[in-house]
């Protein structure tokens, strides 16, 4: 049996990884699978990557570039543009990118383009996985198909499944290896080999009854923490047209030990992972004449916060008989959340949009993002990229307004709340000892 042929080279490490795809999912993985003893080539297009992985350079934080030179120099890890090599794969995981079109409809291109490269190398003995983000029936609506039209059979020449990727960038805690992995496949044969694949590089394998089942899993993961966010935002606005401090509303309900988890408002969703996925659901849900409600709502209510933040902005230099017409704004992190160098979909581009179209001079310093700029297809906005500033006394001083965007670790806060006017805290950055000894006049979402 395929199955038993494939689990067999796993088991002894004899099977052949591909991985198509080297970004933030792609290349932990293949690193984890060389690290466990599995010879391992990733398959990309943009060929400064795939040369940055065979020199030993990493370009994602959360990988070291040590980690990569130690497995490229074992033989166990390569990179390649070319996909041919895709023929002597055992197992290929596809991890390419899953956007949206402007019309917010899924765009599943990269993985047609990716499984077109599959189809064309394709060969009796290949369990082929899919990870990126997808509407459910991906897999065995699309790809499926496109196999099977090689003449191969589904079980009886090569197995397929989807496993959704739950990595979360700059979280030290949970890393490809500690994050259980759910896998469903199109067959129970694709599901078994698919499992048996993974628990050789993590630690909690999960198995589903269907590839459906374990994207729409993946979808509902991704659509709880757009609607709770969603809910926390709203409850923000709400707290501050009534004069009520937000975190300390939600501090105070988290003390319920059970029945509440605390979601946290913010400056808006970014990432490529929250703001798009949902509509990966709803769009599948709308074929079958279904309307997702929650979905709708939460993005409205989502899309809306860099507009409040703006509004903040206004109402504190209204305060000081100022307008955002000419006032100096120095935002404090631009990437989508802490820790991260990652800007797609970030709150602060379309933050930064606005201040400017208001005639406001916008500024950002962030440690980890040297440059934004506003022609890239996974950002918001227009006009002129801007770089990252250096963040001096002198620059704090003569900020009309600062905006903390995102909570990086690394900045010195009592140094800003010690040297500007005013600031809008937008992630509560500044504890309660700050907010005291502060001379700027704070004001928090
Ligand atoms: N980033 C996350 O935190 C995260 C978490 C969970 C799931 N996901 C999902 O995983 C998938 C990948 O996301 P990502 O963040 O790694 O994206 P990414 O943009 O960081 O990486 C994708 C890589 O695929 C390459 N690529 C594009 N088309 C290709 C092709 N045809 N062949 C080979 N390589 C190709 C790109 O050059 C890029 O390096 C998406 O579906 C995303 O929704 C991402």
């Amino acid at each position: 049996m395929i199955k038993d042929e494939i689990i067999n080279l796993i088991r002894d490490k004899r099977a052949h990884i591909g991985i198509i795809g080297l970004g933030y999912v792609g290349l932990p993985l293949a690193v984890e699978f060389a690290h466990n003893g599995f010879s391992t080539t990733g398959f990309e297009v943009d060929e400064a990557k795939a040369k940055a992985i065979n020199e030993g350079r990493s370009y994602i934080g959360d990988v070291s570039s040590s980690a990569i030179a130690e497995m490229v120099g074992a033989g166990r890890l390569s990179a390649s543009t070319d996909f041919s090599p895709l023929a002597k794969c055992d197992a290929i995981i596809i991890c390419v990118p899953t956007p949206l079109r402007k019309t917010k409809e899924p765009d599943i291109t990269y993985i047609l383009a990716a499984a077109e490269e599959i189809k064309k190398n394709l060969r009796r003995g290949q369990l082929i996985i899919l990870e990126s983000t997808t509407y459910p029936g991906t897999t065995d609506e699309v790809l499926l198909p496109m196999f099977e039209e090689t003449g191969l059979k589904l079980d009886e020449d090569f197995l397929l499944a989807f496993s959704p990727e739950r990595v979360d960038p700059g979280n030290p805690q949970f890393q490809t290896h500690n994050i259980p992995k759910v896998v469903g496949g199109c067959t129970d044969d694709s599901t078994e080999a698919a499992a048996y694949l993974y628990s050789q590089i993590v630690s909690h394998v999960h198995s589903v009854t269907s590839a459906r089942v374990a994207e729409a899993a993946k979808l509902l993961e991704n659509t709880f923490r757009a609607v709770n966010i969603g809910m926390a935002n709203e409850m923000a606005r709400l707290c501050y047209a009534l004069g009520i401090d937000t975190w300390e509303v939600i501090r105070a309900a988290a003390t319920k030990p059970f029945g509440f988890m605390p979601f946290y408002p913010g400056p808006g969703i970014g990432g490529h992972c929250i703001p798009l996925d949902p509509h990966y659901l709803s769009w599948k849900a709308r074929q079958h004449g279904f309307d997702s409600r929650f979905i709708g709502l939460a993005e409205e209510v989502n899309s809306r916060m860099p507009e409040h933040v703006v509004t903040l902005v206004s109402d504190g230099l209204n305060d000081d008989r100022k307008a955002l017409n000419g006032a100096r704004v120095l935002l404090l992190g631009v990437a989508y959340k802490k820790d991260v160098n990652d800007v797609r979909e970030s709150p602060a581009l379309s933050i930064i949009d606005r201040l400017r179209a208001k005639g406001a001079e916008v500024s950002y310093h962030d440690p980890f993002v040297r440059e934004v700029s506003f022609d890239d297809a996974h950002t918001e906005g227009s006009g002129a990229p801007l770089q990252s500033v250096e963040l001096t006394d002198d620059r704090l001083k003569n900020s009309d307004c600062v905006i903390i965007v995102t909570d990086h670790s690394g900045i010195d806060y009592a140094r800003v709340t010690s040297q500007c006017k005013l600031i809008v805290d937008t992630r509560n950055a500044l504890n309660g000892e700050l907010r005291r000894k502060a001379s700027a006049r704070i004001i928090r979402l």
